[in-house]
């Protein structure tokens, strides 16, 4: 994580499946105290309440115990501040992201503010971390996964680890998203880590 801003992240939430990657982060983000600029997509909206993850709107810190806020903008309105890179944060968060934001992200169309916001980390060379969520993988979605990576973005995979035994679907995600914070810098322990076995 840069040290511009580091209890500031951009959380983008697209239409892929998987809301509760999206839910739980930000919840991790709240509990370390973050303010999270939230953007979702159109899409984003009705699979999230689909899938029983409906997104908040604005949320005072402290309001409901967690001591982060949650900043909520509208995806249509350029005028916010994630759209410019004069807006300091540590980084961005696409979770999940469908393969339809990843070719978006690649052909640099900056058309929506979720877009824009990824196209300013790129150019700015703040992290972007982009939770996919598609499988199998076609041809294009495999070379836009390298252009952006190029461009810089890292891309996750929301495809769980076992060695932790996990027990419940919140142990899985978290297994993911612990690989996520860490890549942002922050200091969780949502998971447990790696060590010598015996
Ligand atoms: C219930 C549901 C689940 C979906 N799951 C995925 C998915 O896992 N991955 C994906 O890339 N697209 C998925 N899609 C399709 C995307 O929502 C669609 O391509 C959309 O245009 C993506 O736009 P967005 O990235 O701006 O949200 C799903 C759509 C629905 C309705």
């Amino acid at each position: 994580m840069t040290d511009l801003a580091p209890k500031r992240i951009v959380l983008g939430v697209t239409g892929a499946s998987g809301s509760i990657y999206g839910a739980r982060l930000l919840r991790h983000l709240r509990s370390l105290g973050t303010e999270t600029h939230l953007v979702a997509s159109q899409t984003a909206e009705k699979v999230c309440r689909f899938e029983g993850h409906p997104l908040p709107g604005n949320v005072e810190a402290g309001s409901d115990g967690l001591a982060g806020s949650v900043v909520r903008h509208d995806e249509a309105n350029f005028f916010a501040a994630p759209a410019s890179g004069s807006f300091r944060h540590g980084g961005m968060v696409i979770a999940p992201c469908s393969v339809g934001t990843v070719g978006r992200i690649a052909a640099g169309t900056a058309d929506t503010l979720l877009l824009r916001a990824a196209d300013v980390c790129l150019k700015e060379r703040r992290p972007l971390i982009v939770l996919l969520r598609e499988t199998p993988l076609s041809r294009i979605h495999l070379k836009n996964l390298l252009e952006i990576t190029e461009a810089g973005a890292v891309v996750v995979p929301a495809s769980p680890g076992f060695y932790n035994k996990p027990t419940s679907i919140d142990d899985l995600v978290d297994g993911v998203l612990a690989r996520v914070l860490d890549l942002l810098g922050l200091p969780s322990e949502i998971a447990p880590r790696w060590k010598d076995q015996d």
